[in-house]
């Protein structure tokens, strides 16, 4: 999780900050609105909160705190500010929303999606339980209210383990992203039960790409998200959340590394450990570059694209992800 106190650095400092990966040229466009979104926060009392694959300028211009889903969902859980702006996905703004029903959550894009949250509705989950009566289901963070409302408890990709093991089952309904119940799988006892559903970002990795960026780069260490393909995890040195990703790499800076995810990912983290080298084959999620800076002002601006849940759904739904958020990381 990266936390930072913008308001006493100027535009020059985070621009030197952010100069390796931003050129100039796109600068000169965002430094007026970096300036008017961080003045703005503070007139209207609100936070940013932005994933790990959010850009350059949006996690290091103006973000509060960037980080992966688990702790944005505990971060908004705890923020004193009265507005919360998400920088992100539709899911995570929405479960910003469940862990703290009395801020205004906003989404810079309502239409800032997920494939793996489109991959399964409420009803598909309604006909599991029936299919499989009594097996309790955990579902991914990257679901729908409503599909959170239908399961026992939510995890992420940090906790999903932990968080399957708690239920104390012998068997357990994961969904929806089919390779992250297959990692999960590999790493417990309890029998997965899963749903068919992929990261259209992650399940494009190979591994022979890996296999042959390897080749290519004697030395180099592999870095993946659960998300990807089983051939990719067992080609890789290391698979976690996108902060155990930059973790890893902040704490054994290796010379050279490969980040298996989102590719704009990597430029967040190559700013903060310049003597790391990146290679970067760059499967970018649309869903993320929906969010924009233009968005972000105008969101916060005119407080307008505000996040609501029926009062049903977000009672059930709630209480799976206080759930997860009572076993942590
Ligand atoms: P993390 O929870 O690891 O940040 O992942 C979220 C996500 O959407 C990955 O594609
Ligand atoms: Fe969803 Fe994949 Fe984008 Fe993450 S990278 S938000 S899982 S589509």
């Amino acid at each position: 999780m990266t936390t930072q106190n913008l308001s006493n650095k100027s535009l020059d400092q985070i621009y030197k900050k952010i100069s390796s990966v931003v050129p100039e040229i796109e600068w000169k466009f965002h430094a007026p609105l970096i300036d008017k979104i961080n003045k703005l926060k503070k007139e209207k009392d609100a936070v940013i909160l932005a994933h790990n694959y959010q850009t350059p300028e949006i996690y290091h211009g103006v973000a509060d705190i960037s980080a992966d889903s688990l702790a944005l969902a505990l971060e908004a859980a705890k923020t004193k500010a009265g507005i919360i702006v998400l920088c992100g996905v539709h899911f995570m703004a929405e479960t910003a929303k469940l862990m703290n029903p009395n801020k205004k959550v906003l989404i810079p894009d309502m239409y800032a999606g997920c494939s793996l949250a489109e991959s399964i509705t409420g009803e598909d989950v309604r006909m599991l339980k029936e299919k499989y009566p009594g097996i309790p289901v955990v579902s991914y963070v990257n679901t729908s209210a409503e599909v959170k409302a239908e399961s026992d408890v939510c995890c992420t990709s940090a906790n999903a383990v932990k968080v399957v093991e708690s239920l104390g089952s012998d068997k357990v309904i994961f969904l929806p992203d089919h390779y992250l119940a297959n990692y999960v799988q590999k790493n417990t006892k309890v029998k997965i039960i899963s749903w068919q559903g992929t990261c259209m970002v992650h399940e494009k990795f190979t591994g022979k790409e890996i296999e042959d960026i390897k080749k290519e780069n004697p030395g180099i260490e592999i870095i993946a998200h659960p998300e990807c393909p089983p051939d990719v995890i067992s080609a890789s040195d290391f698979a976690g959340s996108t902060s155990s990703m930059v973790k890893y790499v902040k704490k054994n800076q290796p010379k050279k590394v490969l980040l298996v995810t989102e590719c704009t990912m990597s430029d967040n983290v190559q700013v903060e450990n310049p003597n790391v080298q990146f290679i970067k084959p760059c499967n970018l999620c649309p869903h993320m570059k929906k969010i924009t800076l233009n968005k972000v002002y105008s969101c916060l601006k005119n407080e307008s694209n505000e996040i609501k849940i029926s009062h049903n759904i977000a009672e059930m739904a709630r209480k799976s992800v206080l759930r997860m958020a009572e076993i942590g990381r």
